[in-house]
């Protein structure tokens, strides 16, 4: 029996990306091993949004050298952001000779093809397109069964001055809304509970080639296929988060009240260098909105601490913003130059300890607010849905709120049932509670 091993590095899109080539590789008869030393087949899924994301990849490399020292019979593949740059693939051309397959984002559906040739000829296969459309018709080998990811849009044409995404990506295409709600009603006849509709910029969902109705539709529609008990979507750009999709989120009760909503820094002339197109007043405003029109809004956010010119006035403002908004969960980044962006050659770069110290500042200040946040939970009743038992503690199950946190909790019950539960204790990071 082949077996097959998959190392998904980055964001949901590559999880989702990596689901279908382990059903593409379970199609072709392989099945999934416990561990990377028993493949036959090994596939790496890049990142490459910054730098450490590369860095990892590369150290990853070298343990896959020792595991085919071990097994020359491994074949081993290569896909992902990372590839879609020339000299990454040049690197890994020259510098790691035991790489067996290298494919991009845009021709995931040809790996079949590019491993049935290499076991064939032991020779090595590169195939890399520099654009192309969403693949569809796919098997897919899903992670969970009670939550599932459905991309609905993919790339980006917005070139903030940071991303690689838009060159990792290209550009901005739809998935047809008839293949997406029929995805979603098939995930429902399985049992599927929760869907998250995924895409770089999910706002511009229907605006470019493929979509034919706009998000707010698509989110109505998906709302309404029966069976499914949570509707979460992202990533959303805050410049074109329009009022219709408010008004479609407070009229289904199953489209779950969070909203990810990067706001990368604080400063106008910040988000300016950074080509965000909005204001820390239109940012500002856009919260309050969000706040006024859901109750019990959950706002999630990206921040980038030390993009070239950030003075600490710029990051002060940062830091008044991230009080006023009162996010309920953010991720933060030290800002990592990416070759082939337009911020790349900036000379103005933010002194290594500024950003250290910055970064420190703003942690703290977030994890202040989360756990203020949390303890507003203590003392409701919420619904969870039971994601399995928890990894601290194996007498607990542990679930996630409509509001996606984390809770961990006494009772019984599988993955995939909602529950209520009692929330008695907040941390930064989750909620501790009892089933009801
Ligand atoms: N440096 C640091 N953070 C980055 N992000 C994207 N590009 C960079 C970069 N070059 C962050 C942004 C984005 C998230 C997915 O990653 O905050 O929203
Ligand atoms: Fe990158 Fe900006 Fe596109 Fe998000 S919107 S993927 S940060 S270019």
């Amino acid at each position: 029996m082949l077996q097959y091993f998959i190392e998904t590095f980055g964001c949901q899109m590559n999880e989702n990306d990596s689901e279908k080539i382990a059903g593409m590789l379970e199609a072709m008869g392989y099945k999934k091993a416990g561990k990377p030393s028993e493949a036959d087949v090994a596939v790496l899924n890049t990142c490459s949004v910054r730098e450490n994301a590369d860095d990892r990849f590369f150290g990853h490399l070298g343990i896959y050298k020792a595991l085919k020292n071990e097994n020359p019979n491994m074949a081993l593949a290569v896909c992902g952001c990372m590839m879609q740059q020339g000299h990454i693939v040049d690197q890994i051309k020259s510098t790691y000779p035991y790489v067996d397959i290298i494919f991009g984002t845009h021709n995931i559906s040809a790996f079949p093809e590019l491993l049935e040739s290499h076991m064939q000829n032991r020779d090595k296969q590169l195939e890399i397109l520099s654009d192309g459309p969403i693949a569809e018709g796919l098997p897919m080998a899903r992670e969970f069964s009670h939550k599932a990811y459905v991309t609905i849009m993919n790339g980006c044409d917005n070139y903030c001055s940071y991303c690689i995404v838009p060159m990792a990506r290209g550009r901005e295409k739809s998935r047809p809304s008839s293949l997406i709600l029929e995805e979603i009603e098939g995930l429902a006849r399985q049992g599927t509970k929760e869907i998250m509709l995924l895409g770089q910029n999910v706002n511009s969902y229907g605006i470019k080639p493929g979509g034919e109705i706009s998000f707010a539709a698509l989110l109505s529609k998906a709302a309404q296929v029966p069976g499914i008990e949570r509707i979460r979507f992202m990533t959303s750009h805050p410049k074109d988060f329009s009022d219709d999709i408010l008004d479609v989120m407070s009229s289904y009760g199953n489209i779950c009240k969070s909203v990810h909503l990067p706001m990368q820094s604080g400063s106008t002339s910040i988000l300016k260098a950074m080509n965000r197109q909005y204001t820390q007043e239109s940012y500002l405003g856009l919260v309050k909105k969000i706040r006024s029109r859901l109750k019990r809004a959950s706002i999630s956010t990206d921040i980038i601490v030390g993009f070239p010119g950030e003075t600490e006035e710029d990051f002060e403002h940062t830091l008044n913003c991230i009080k006023e908004a009162a996010f309920e969960s953010a991720f933060t980044f030290q800002y990592s130059p990416r070759r082939g962006t337009r911020s790349f050659g900036m000379l103005n770069t933010v002194p290594h300890k500024a950003i250290n110290d910055r970064f420190a500042r703003l942690t703290d200040m977030l994890h202040r607010i989360m756990l203020e946040k949390a303890e507003g939970f203590v003392g409701s009743t919420e619904k969870v849905l039971i994601e399995g038992a928890s990894s601290k503690d194996s007498s607990l199950l542990t679930g996630r709120t409509d509001s996606n946190k984390l809770v961990n909790f006494t009772g019984s019950g599988a993955a995939g049932e909602m529950v209520s539960v009692n929330i008695t204790k907040a941390q930064t990071f989750y909620l501790v509670g009892n089933m009801v």
